[in-house]
């Protein structure tokens, strides 16, 4: 096209591309070219603002390693990943949720009962449940895949203080399909605010905490993976997870135990705990694959 202009460039862009362009490829490139042209237009972007817009991802660049990934956190914190997720959740099971930077591979098996909370500060909460699938049937062998922060707020691969795997741990489930452990409490945090995207949030007049939850992955043959998290019913954030994970049926309400009720066996740590206690029972359900 010889005279292009702002009303015939996004036509110009569709006419350059090969006809040998994979077909999704095409609907993709196509589709982000309109709509970035189409948001240029509709704010009357300045090479102000457009340099701006370099040097922040030029920034992204500087702090994005193989543990730090700053892109992902971009796409968290503007919805993009949630958006993703929900896109693609399958109906009638558990919701998914986002996966979130800090899942590691390799996590150690641990059997039912184990306990994740060790010596670290907190309430002993109690998290049980069963994988099911979409009829109700418990799904033997299903893997669980669980990993949260410890009580300051952070995961073991932003803490020099913890081991690797610490609050990090991979559950397999029996005949009866129940997974169990005890943990502590999870507690709300912060996500990381030092790189460009802390600054775009501080610039836009948001904060950066995530609601407390555990994350898991749930496995297991014939079913789709379910990515997701569980939220406590009384965390001030919930509203406003930066990162909008949270969905109606993640939420669950941790319930307040007496202390001396603890399971008399079962749990590493029948026959431990003094104090009060708190349990969550949630259950998982799988889609078929
Ligand atoms: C997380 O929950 O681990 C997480 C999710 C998105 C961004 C940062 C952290
Ligand atoms: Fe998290």
């Amino acid at each position: 096209m010889r005279n292009v202009t702002e009303d015939n460039l996004t036509d110009a862009f569709a006419a350059y591309l090969g006809d040998e362009t994979d077909p999704r490829l095409r609907e993709i490139v196509l589709s982000l070219a309109r709509h970035l042209h189409g948001f240029a237009r509709e704010v009357r972007l300045t090479h102000e603002e457009w340099n701006t817009a370099i040097a922040f991802l030029e920034r992204m660049t500087e702090f994005t390693t193989h543990e730090r990934h700053e892109f992902i956190l971009l796409s968290d914190i503007m919805g993009l990943s949630s958006l993703v997720d929900m896109i693609h959740s399958a109906r009638g099971g558990t919701s998914s949720s986002v996966l979130g930077p800090f899942h590691i591979e390799g996590a150690p098996d641990i059997p039912f009962g184990h306990d994740m909370k060790r010596d670290y500060p907190g309430t002993v909460l109690l998290v049980t449940g069963v994988i099911r699938d979409g009829q109700g049937t418990p799904i033997q062998g299903a893997t669980l895949d669980i990993w949260q922060t410890a009580p300051n707020g952070l995961y073991s691969s932003q803490d020099p203080e913890q081991d690797t795997y610490s609050f990090h741990g991979l559950m397999t489930t029996g005949a009866d399909g129940r997974y169990g452990f005890t943990t502590v409490k999870p507690v709300s945090y912060e996500v990381p605010t030092d790189g460009p995207v802390g600054d775009l949030l501080r610039a836009t007049g948001r904060h950066a905490w995530r609601p407390s939850h555990l994350h898991f992955i749930a496995r297991a043959p014939g079913f789709r993976t379910l990515v997701s998290e569980v939220f406590a019913a009384d965390d001030p954030y919930l509203d406003e997870d930066a990162v909008f994970g949270v969905r109606g049926d993640l939420i669950m309400a941790y319930a307040p135990q007496p202390a001396g009720s603890f399971p008399a066996e079962g749990y590493a740590l029948s026959g431990k705990v003094d104090e009060d206690w708190e349990m969550v029972e949630f259950d998982l359900v799988l889609t078929p694959a």
